[in-house]
């Protein structure tokens, strides 16, 4: 009798938080250059469409906080699983699989933008689809609109133009200072960006992948509600891709 209480209990907590709109305050758009991923032990594969440009490509977009949840923040059905630790974005908010049909205008764009460079099988459409059962699902946005809006805001701030505007282009022997990158994107975007390093094998600090705070209708780029303080030296790469 008990168990049974428990379990009717549990299903309406999970049926009120399918039901109900996803509660985050901005999405950060995540954006790798492929140089920096490509350059690690770990090492990269090119997916089955081949080699991917020489451009920034997007890792995700993903629905985020502005301050991060603690137990009794959020509401019963969170609360129970994350018993305590902090949750600072929300993730798989629903169980509902990506579709190929859904999105089927924008694969040619997909592939070209979001390509997967993880050594496992090469197909991006699992990169989307991880991508969208993690953070895509808590988007509001459904399918189509989570992909196309990452793809447009990509092609309206070209970080690799960005950079290139102000003479950072890629190469293996020059370093640029922190300050210059940063300059950079502010100037040419209009907002400051979060930007994340990760080390060569040689162990250089290279630019790994930028951060850009986009507002929840997925359109337009905003002033972090958080800081943006990453984790790069003073001087970075952008290695050759
Ligand atoms: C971004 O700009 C770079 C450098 O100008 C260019 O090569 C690239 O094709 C652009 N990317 C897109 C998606 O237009």
């Amino acid at each position: 009798m008990k168990l049974v209480v428990v379990l009717s209990a549990l299903l309406l907590l999970s049926l009120a938080a399918v039901s109900s709109a996803e509660e985050f305050d901005f999405f950060y758009l995540v954006q790798q250059w492929p140089g920096s991923f490509c350059d690690t032990k770990t090492g990269c594969c090119f997916p089955d469409t081949g080699k991917p440009a020489t451009d920034f490509s997007i890792h995700g977009m993903w629905p985020n906080y502005a301050k991060c949840k603690t137990q009794g923040e959020l509401d019963g059905v969170i609360e129970m699983v994350t018993k305590g630790k902090k949750k600072c974005w929300p993730e798989f908010c629903n169980s509902e699989p990506l579709q190929l049909w859904e999105i089927k205008d924008l694969v040619k764009e997909l592939d070209a933008n979001w390509p997967t460079l993880a050594c496992k099988g090469g197909k991006s459409i699992e990169f989307w689809s991880h991508e969208w059962e993690k953070h895509g699902t808590c988007s509001d946005l459904g399918q189509h609109g989570y992909f196309a809006a990452a793809l447009g805001l990509k092609a309206r701030h070209n970080l690799t133009a960005v950079l290139a505007d102000t003479g950072i282009v890629p190469s293996d022997s020059e370093t640029y200072s922190l300050s210059s990158i940063n300059d950079a994107i502010k100037e040419g975007t209009g907002f400051a960006a979060k930007l994340e390093c990760n080390r060569g094998v040689a162990g250089e600090v290279q630019l790994y992948q930028v951060y850009q705070c986009v507002d929840r209708s997925g359109e337009n780029l905003i002033d972090c509600p958080v800081p943006v303080q990453g984790n790069c030296k003073n001087r970075v790469q952008l290695p050759a891709f």
